[in-house]
């Protein structure tokens, strides 16, 4: 996979393309990425990659032809059409199953966005999708990009060694992910739920796939479609309803 972006500061991207599983990734050759400088593309003395709204206001936006002529040299220098992602907190929220398109790709764009925005005539005729980390407003798309390729990375097949990308986690079946615990059995006084030293497979997978649905009903109600669940957790989910279950020391 590909990943080119365009960005005014290509400085950002340095550590952390080295780090982590985007850094393995990329030494293994499962993903390249390549960080494009917006102002290479602009054509004037001062290069100029900002102007002041049309309308008036506060404020710069980003110029259009910085970013246009960026994406026509992307899409020449290598075969296949890219898919081209503007970062903006006014489009789209991410989540785990955009992540999975954008994984499958061979190609794709990123576009960090800055100051009030972008002109809107980029995200018209160049953007197959504008896509945004949260209902907040960072200053600029970087950190949304970053975002992005952690978590198509390690969704890559050919990252190997991701435990990661195998287990089973939050969002992936739709629900938060059940409470997890490590030695030592006590820590400041708290202990580890029973079920999960009982040795038994069933119970600890039941007491998980609750945990997982109380969870999910308390902090994220909205995940949960019930007419899709599975009649089991749809009875799991009444009796959350009925009595609360957050303890995660009760209820198997
Ligand atoms: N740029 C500024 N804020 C953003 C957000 N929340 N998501 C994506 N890009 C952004």
């Amino acid at each position: 996979m590909v990943v080119d972006i365009l960005t005014l500061s290509p400085g950002y991207f340095a550590s952390p393309l080295q780090e982590g599983l985007i850094g393995r990734g990329i030494r293994q050759g499962a993903i390249r990425v390549r960080i494009f400088h917006l102002r290479d593309f602009t054509s004037d003395r001062h290069r100029t990659v900002d102007d002041r709204p049309y309308g008036g206001g506060a404020g710069m936006v980003l110029k259009p032809e910085p970013i246009a002529r960026a994406l026509k040299f992307l899409g020449q220098a290598l075969p296949g059409p890219p898919h081209v992602v503007l970062l903006t907190p006014r489009g789209r929220p991410l989540d785990q199953m955009r992540v999975r398109e954008l994984s499958a790709r061979p190609r794709l764009t990123l576009i960090c966005g800055r100051y009030e925005g972008v002109d809107e005539r980029i995200g018209a005729a160049y953007c197959h999708d504008q896509l945004s980390i949260g209902d907040y407003v960072l200053s600029g798309g970087e950190p949304a990009a970053l975002v992005v390729l952690d978590a198509v990375v390690r969704l890559l097949p050919q990252v190997l060694g991701s435990p990661e990308s195998q287990v089973e986690e939050s969002y992936e079946d739709g629900l938060l992910e059940y409470p997890h615990y490590t030695r030592p059995r006590v820590f400041e006084g708290q202990g580890v739920p029973e079920v999960l030293l009982s040795g038994d497979h069933e119970r600890v997978r039941r007491w998980r796939r609750r945990q997982a649905l109380a969870r999910t009903w308390e902090i994220r109600p909205g995940l949960i479609r019930e007419e899709s669940l599975a009649p089991d957790d749809l009875k799991i989910i009444r009796e959350i309803q009925k009595c609360g279950l957050s303890d995660p020391h009760r209820g198997v």
